[in-house]
């Protein structure tokens, strides 16, 4: 981490069913930070749901919209950033994301992915004949963006409480490195 460095906000990155969403609304509650979920937030702003963008628009335009979303982050203060599972498989948002925030990344493996995810039907991605086969190349190819985070958590057997604590450990060392003259609150 270098000096320029800023760390105003938390980001959670991962996969689907990391429990980026869950682990934001704890996190977000113990900090008093507002939560921002990315794929609520671009459901808003379009005006459908992200099952319609991508039917209607295609994956690029949901991309496209995520991009925007990304760089209208860079002034936001206390804020926990609960992002869509493809929205930091992207040097470029990463590096964004870098100028003012923490990036964790949630990590589990695709079969405790698979677990947790099959039983919902609101991700197109997962919508095909072999979901578990289309995690694993997807897991895949998004590990080297995934690897950029400053810190990886194994979600693993931990319970959705246990890994909210171990980030917010994790965002207050980094967040005490930061000399106080840059620190905003
Ligand atoms: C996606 C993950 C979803 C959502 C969209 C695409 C992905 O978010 O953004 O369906 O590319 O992995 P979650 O990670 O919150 O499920």
């Amino acid at each position: 981490m270098t000096g320029e460095r800023q760390i105003h906000n938390l980001a959670l990155i991962g996969f689907m069913g990391t429990g980026k969403s869950s682990v934001g609304r704890l996190a977000a509650a113990q900090l008093g930070y507002e939560l921002i979920d990315t794929d609520e937030w671009i459901e808003r702003r379009a005006k459908k749901s992200i099952t319609k963008i991508f039917a209607e628009d295609g994956e690029p335009a949901f991309r496209e919209i995520e991009r925007q979303l990304v760089a209208e982050m860079t002034g936001w203060r206390q804020k926990i950033i609960s992002t869509g599972g493809g929205l930091a498989a992207n040097d470029a948002n990463i590096a964004s994301l870098k100028q003012h925030a923490l990036i964790v990344c949630l990590w589990a493996t695709p079969e405790a992915i698979w677990e947790r995810v099959s039983h919902q039907a609101h991700r197109p991605l997962l919508q095909g004949p072999d979901p578990l086969g289309k995690i694993r190349t997807l897991l895949e190819q998004r590990t080297p963006f995934y690897r950029q985070a400053d810190v990886l958590v194994h979600t693993g057997t931990r319970s959705v409480r246990e890994v909210a604590q171990h980030v917010l450990h994790q965002f207050q060392i980094a967040r005490a490195r930061v000399p106080d003259g840059e620190r905003t609150h």
